[in-house]
């Protein structure tokens, strides 16, 4: 007997494990068993677009019992940082028939715990934001869109509200039975419209379009570091698939000073005057390219957990062959790209900056034709500060620097080295 606290501790840690896989597996919505096990029900299991119909129903039969819904759907998530053209990525997986997407959700948790710090140094801070961000992602993925309401402000009433980040990014959330404004031939609608005309979003009904959509995309902004994300990408329950999308930090630097006018205000005067202002707070961007540096060294090491599951993009790549990029990243998702990708890649890639213009929420403003305009925005100096700072990213990526300000507004001397990054497969 002398051995029983052992016992009583041993099991009062069993009984918390389990009740929290039953938590766990209770309040997961992706955990749903095919009704009957049947090869219309599973014809799927062997990849969402799976071609040949036998090799669809091979998985089935492998996997007879569990055939859930969620071996079917590919969790797809867009990590990127403000400014390096993830709106353009992000609309490319959103004109999908087949994709539910979400425009930075994560916005949310960032107003509602961390006001005001987008780029957080404090630890405690990041830990607090990073665990809130992993659970609202995994149950967004799952379609529970309730669990996002918690930090909505104002919190939504009967599950309804108008202040739902970026809605009108989301054709899903423009379009029936979301949204009755528009009809099934409004295929594009623009989010300005969509904001204006629909009706305040009902929660209920965005969850039930999420889950009729075979596949989710999200886009994440608000995480520094791919290995924030490992518990996530580890989840038997989830499908994910990362697209690190990256962009020469000289560019997003110049996309930022236009975009973030508070925050960079100071790098705004140094541009305007020729002088770097004495009380510019330059680790502004060590942090962005530390991050950066530590998030794409991570990708590019990889690490097994990100097996079959990660795939780099340069902003600048996608810019210059779009509808090429586009399919490799469909490819690498394992779907296959349809027709309306292709139109809006169509419409919105003529390298016309007046078409782009047009698109005032800047879906598109940042996109193809102007992937190296920051040299023409920005001076010589600022940009050599950045080159310094930014040094061993700006070489994992292949990205150049120059050394004159000649260099720098030429134009006909392409800044992006030719480098292949093939997804870790
Ligand atoms: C929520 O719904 C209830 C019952 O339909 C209604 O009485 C209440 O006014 C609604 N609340 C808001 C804020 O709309
Ligand atoms: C939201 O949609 C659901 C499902 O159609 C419906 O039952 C509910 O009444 C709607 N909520 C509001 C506030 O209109
Ligand atoms: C499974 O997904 C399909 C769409 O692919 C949907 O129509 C069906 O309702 C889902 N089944 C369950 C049990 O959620
Ligand atoms: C611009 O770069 C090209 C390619 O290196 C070079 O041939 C050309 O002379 C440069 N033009 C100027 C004005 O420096």
């Amino acid at each position: 007997m002398q051995c029983s606290w052992k016992a009583v501790i041993l099991l009062a840690l069993a009984s918390i494990a389990i009740q929290y896989t039953a938590i766990r597996t209770l309040t997961s919505k992706p955990f749903q068993l095919c009704p009957v096990p049947s090869p219309q029900n599973c014809g799927l299991l062997g990849g969402p677009e799976t071609e040949s119909p036998i090799e669809g129903r091979a998985g089935c039969d492998d996997y007879p019992y569990f055939s859930f819904n969620v071996s079917r759907k590919t969790h797809i998530m867009v990590l990127a940082t403000t400014r390096s053209g993830s709106s353009f990525v992000g609309q490319l997986l959103n004109q999908h028939a087949d994709i539910f997407y979400l425009f930075e959700p994560l916005y949310h948790v960032q107003t509602t715990l961390i006001p005001r710090l987008s780029h957080s140094r404090n630890a405690a801070d990041r830990r607090v934001m990073l665990g809130a961000s992993r659970d609202l992602l995994r149950s967004l993925y799952g379609c529970d869109l309730y669990f996002l309401e918690s930090y909505i402000k104002p919190a939504p009433a009967n599950h309804t509200t108008d202040k739902l980040f970026r809605r009108g990014a989301s054709r899903a959330l423009c379009s029936q039975p979301v949204c009755d404004a528009f009809g099934p031939t409004d295929a594009n609608v623009e989010e300005g419209e969509c904001v204006k005309k629909c009706a305040a979003l009902n929660m209920t009904l965005a969850a039930d379009a999420c889950r009729e959509k075979r596949h989710v995309a999200i886009k994440v902004v608000r995480v520094p570091e791919i290995g924030d994300l490992r518990a996530l990408v580890e989840d038997p329950r989830l499908n994910i698939k990362v697209i690190q999308l990256v962009r020469d930090p000289r560019g997003i630097l110049s996309s930022r000073i236009e975009t973030f006018r508070d925050t960079y205000r100071l790098w705004r005067i140094w541009r305007a005057t020729g002088r770097r202002p004495y009380n510019l707070d330059l680790s502004q961007l060590t942090v962005v390219c530390e991050d950066f540096l530590g998030s794409v060294s991570t990708g590019l090491s990889h690490p097994h957990w990100l097996k079959g599951k990660y795939m780099l993009v340069r902003y600048e790549d996608l810019s210059r062959n779009p509808l090429l990029k586009t399919m490799e990243i469909y490819d690498f998702l394992g779907l296959s790209m349809d027709k309306s990708v292709e139109e809006w890649i169509q419409t919105n890639t003529r390298g016309s900056t007046e078409l782009s213009a047009k698109h005032k929420y800047g879906t598109v403003r940042d996109s193809a034709a102007n992937a190296e305009s920051w040299r023409l925005k920005l001076s010589y100096d600022m940009v050599e500060y950045t080159q310094a700072t930014c040094q061993k990213v700006l070489h994992q990526l292949g990205y150049k620097a120059v050394k004159s300000a000649e260099e720098l507004k030429n134009m006909s001397l392409s800044l992006v080295q030719d480098k292949t990054f093939v997804p870790f497969s």
